[in-house]
């Protein structure tokens, strides 16, 4: 990529200006020095969207401009996931994160003092050496992940461009198709149901503002639907409507009524996406389907899946067997992978090693990339990229614990994947994102186009 200092390598004024979010808004590069190498990093505990406490890493480069990320937090997490350093104790239910921030003021802030924010690679490398163990467990995902995403804004500001262009260049348009869930189940809802997610895509869409219009109707007649039911009990830990149904089937059921009432065709206009969560129902090949009073080993989860495959207009599945229930993964995407995305997340957890190893098995055929389950932003590109090599489609993710920081939108759009999933159609921290993508889409202009990564018609 071109630096600033190879376009104007006079300027380098006014110090501490612009984070790259306010750079992004304003289109404004005149203002920040293009030396990336890293002057200062310091790190502050701010509170996610379910009032817990996290990471906030500020990176200052020499030439003046500043990146700020806060890193998320999931509640229904892959075990082979990165370690998210947690203080344990009596305050805030063992979450506190000092220690995190401590080591990002402390040892890392002194590691990493003098490298150009701009050489990501080497960035990430030296983050991962000085935590020298293969799951970040001794300074923390969390830390290290801050710092990754905060140094990439930093770097964007210095060369005067918005995240997603700094990642992807100057070609970077691809819109990303976004799920976004309409009821929120599993680990969100108190397991009120078992399914953890219930989301729509938008196959026939012609952008992704459209895709959001389309949604929002979906979303506000789901909401509707609930109420006319006496089942309207707020929302659940993604915005998703809590999900009062009397069996899991019920809730797809009720997703097709929205749809329809949307004034969409289901299948065709608008599809619907789920992520099981498989994980969270047991282990060993046991699955419990609380609310339906059932327990299904492997074969009978598969069956399960596959006849909801035939009945509704079901275009992806997330987790739809255990993390450790690899044989029964590659044998539904065997099944079904034909006309469904199969997409691995607990089961894949951004790694790229397991993303070659499931394509080996023959075992889903989309990875959901979550910076958070690596800790560093090159780590979790590389099983984008191991995606790519192997013929994967990628779903950039956000995590159920979220903030107002959009990194995740600018990784979607700058690397290309295609898809982006990011929970509901309400409250701020989902909005934030999906605001921001819109952003980014008015600012492509006539280069936007919309990925539409599967077929058109879902069945
Ligand atoms: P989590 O769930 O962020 O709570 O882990 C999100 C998902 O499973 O996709
Ligand atoms: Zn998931």
């Amino acid at each position: 990529m071109t630096t600033r200092a190879d376009r104007d390598p006079g300027r380098r004024s006014r110090k501490e200006r612009g984070t790259a979010a306010r750079s992004d808004r304003e289109g404004d590069s005149s203002s920040v020095g293009a030396d990336c190498r890293i002057s200062s990093v310091r790190a502050r505990r701010v509170w996610d969207s379910r009032g817990r406490p996290t990471v906030e890493a500020e990176v200052a480069l020499a030439g003046g401009a500043v990146g700020r990320a806060i890193v998320p937090a999931g509640a229904s997490k892959g075990s082979r996931e990165a370690h998210e350093l947690r203080d344990g104790g009596a305050a805030f239910g063992g979450l506190d994160v000092m220690r995190a921030i401590a080591n990002v003021d402390g040892e890392i802030a002194r590691a990493v003092a003098g490298l150009r924010a701009d050489d990501q690679a080497a960035l990430d490398a030296r983050l991962i050496e000085l935590d020298g163990t293969p799951t970040r467990s001794r300074l923390g995902a969390n830390a290290t992940l801050a710092v990754s995403m905060a140094a990439a804004h930093a770097a964007a500001a210095a060369h005067g461009v918005p995240l997603y262009e700094y990642v992807g260049g100057a070609g970077a348009a691809l819109m990303p198709m976004p799920q976004i869930q309409i009821f929120g189940g599993g680990a969100h809802a108190g397991r009120r149901v078992d399914i953890q997610d219930f989301m729509v895509v938008c196959p026939a869409a012609q952008s992704f503002a459209q895709a959001l219009e389309w949604t929002a109707e979906v979303y506000r007649h789901a909401g509707l639907v609930m109420a006319a039911r006496g089942a309207s009990l707020g929302v659940a830990d993604e915005g998703g409507w809590w999900p009062d149904f009397a069996s899991n089937e019920q809730a797809l059921a009720t997703l097709v009524e929205a749809i329809e009432r949307a004034g969409h065709v289901p299948g065709e206009q608008v599809a619907i996406a789920l992520d099981i969560a498989a994980s969270e129902l047991g282990r060993g090949g046991r699955y419990r389907l609380g609310l339906d009073g059932r327990e299904l080993d492997s074969d009978g989860m598969i069956e399960l899946l596959l006849r909801w495959v035939d009945a509704y207009p079901i275009a992806s599945i997330e987790d739809p067997l255990g993390e450790d229930d690899a044989d029964a993964f590659a044998r539904f995407t065997r099944a079904a992978g034909d006309r469904l995305q199969v997409v691995g997340d607990d089961f894949l957890v951004s790694d790229a090693a397991l993303v070659r190893r499931a394509a080996a098995a023959g075992a889903a055929n989309t990875v959901l990339l979550k910076p958070n389950q690596r800790g560093t932003l090159s780590e979790t590109r590389a099983a984008w990229d191991a995606a790519r090599e192997v013929g994967y489609a990628g779903i950039v993710s956000a995590r159920s614990g979220e903030s107002e920081d959009t990194t995740i939108v600018h990784l979607a759009v700058g690397w290309g994947t295609g898809q982006l999933k990011v929970g509901s159609f309400a409250r701020g921290e989902r909005m934030a994102k999906w605001n921001e993508a819109l952003r980014v889409e008015e600012r492509l202009g006539g280069r936007a186009t919309l990925a539409h990564p599967w077929p058109r018609r879902a069945r």
